[in-house]
């Protein structure tokens, strides 16, 4: 089973942890889920109001946005 859910955020959640510094993934690129590992670096050459998806290499790729009404986070 999959799903497409659309993310607009181009950084992470800051909080703090025992004292600790944690950094939440909000971009949804990092592959340290849930916490930020720098990818949102990427979504930094978006431009607004495009669609996008990233391959296994990191890169983007724009795409019609056929999902008007995708639910968005
Ligand atoms: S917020 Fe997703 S990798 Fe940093």
């Amino acid at each position: 089973m999959a799903r497409i859910v659309k993310r607009t955020h181009t950084g992470p959640y800051k909080l703090e942890i025992g004292g600790e510094e944690k950094f939440l993934c909000r971009c949804g690129l990092s592959k340290n889920q849930p916490f930020c590992d720098g990818s949102h670096k990427l979504a930094r050459s978006e431009d607004a109001g495009k669609l996008y998806w990233y391959d296994d290499a990191g890169q983007p790729h724009e795409v019609a946005d056929a999902f008007s009404g995708i639910r968005t986070f």
